[in-house]
């Protein structure tokens, strides 16, 4: 008999015991683009199996948010992922997730959740973190692909990871841009040709911000509200927040210092995009 003490020693124990294949897995809500298929390439080049979860995850929409109108289309997503040589797709019903009498919800508490799209959407988090709980115990991957795009929740997850001893480690990857520079979205397939035009407002705000700095503008301050002036000119965007942060405390920052991020949240038209920076 053996007696453990540690948590990595207990998982480690348990791992091998395991068969030694690498699970790799990419969450996502699906109607698949470059964004994701980045995510899932690089879980192919690392591991030996890849499994992509497909499900518009209902607890993390607010009232009046777009979970019925967000697209969905799982045959080209399959073809998609057929392409790219993933092994399994988990795309199961809400029943299947959240059957009658479903109960139980994971929140991190605390500045991580509250700020930014936390204070933008009451309970977001606390639905994201409660399926992707529920998915790392389904899937029991190795190692779990985020995306930098959403960098809140990014944060968010791998401290859910490690408070609750979840044993996956969690990589992130940059965002992946249009050719104009608007970050790829599932939500940008809302878009109109001219709403489609001005949705680059947020790449080029986050630009000129970088533009600032470098010439050595450091107050933070003045850097928003000069974004704030930059994209008044655009009609059809209205800003629901602009903030640069600690990129690990997402403590507000007065002087802007490097690694810092300048996130932002703005509304084309009705759609509501966010994007985000490293300085
Ligand atoms: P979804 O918006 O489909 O995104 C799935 C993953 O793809 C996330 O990790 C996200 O950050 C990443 N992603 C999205 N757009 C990207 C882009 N342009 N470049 C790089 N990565 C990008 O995020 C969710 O779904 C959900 O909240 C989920 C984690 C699946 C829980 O329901």
């Amino acid at each position: 008999m053996r007696l453990i003490r540690k948590i990595d020693e207990m998982r480690k124990y348990v791992r091998e015991r395991k068969n030694k294949k690498l699970i790799g897995f990419v969450p996502t809500m699906g109607y698949l683009h470059e964004g994701h298929l980045s995510l899932i390439r690089k879980a192919r080049r690392e591991c030996d199996e890849v499994i992509v979860s497909i499900f518009v995850n209902p607890t993390q929409f607010g009232r009046g948010e777009d979970y019925h109108s967000y697209p969905r289309d799982l045959k080209r997503d399959i073809a998609l992922s057929e392409k790219e040589k993933v092994d399994v797709i988990f795309a199961p019903s809400v029943e299947e997730m959240y059957p009658e009498g479903y109960s139980t919800f994971v929140q991190v508490e605390g500045r991580l959740s509250s700020v930014l799209e936390g204070a933008s959407r009451p309970g977001h988090f606390r639905g994201v973190c409660t399926v992707l709980v529920k998915l790392f115990n389904i899937i029991n991957p190795d190692i779990s692909f985020f995306g930098e795009k959403d960098f809140q929740q990014a944060l968010i997850v791998k401290k859910m990871v490690e408070d609750l001893n979840i044993d996956t480690r969690i990589v992130l990857l940059p965002t992946v841009r249009e050719e104009d520079g608007l970050a790829m979205s599932s939500r940008n397939s809302y878009f109109n040709e001219e709403e489609r035009k001005a949705a680059i407002i947020l790449y080029r705000s986050l630009k000129k911000a970088k533009e600032w700095i470098d010439q050595g503008e450091r107050n933070s301050s003045r850097i928003i509200q000069k974004m704030k002036d930059f994209i008044a000119k655009e009609p059809l965007a209205r800003i629901d927040y602009i903030a640069i942060v600690d990129s690990k405390s997402l403590e507000e920052v007065e002087q802007v210092e490097r690694g810092n991020l300048i996130a932002l949240a703005v509304y084309i038209g009705k759609v509501r995009l966010i994007d985000n920076m490293r300085v």
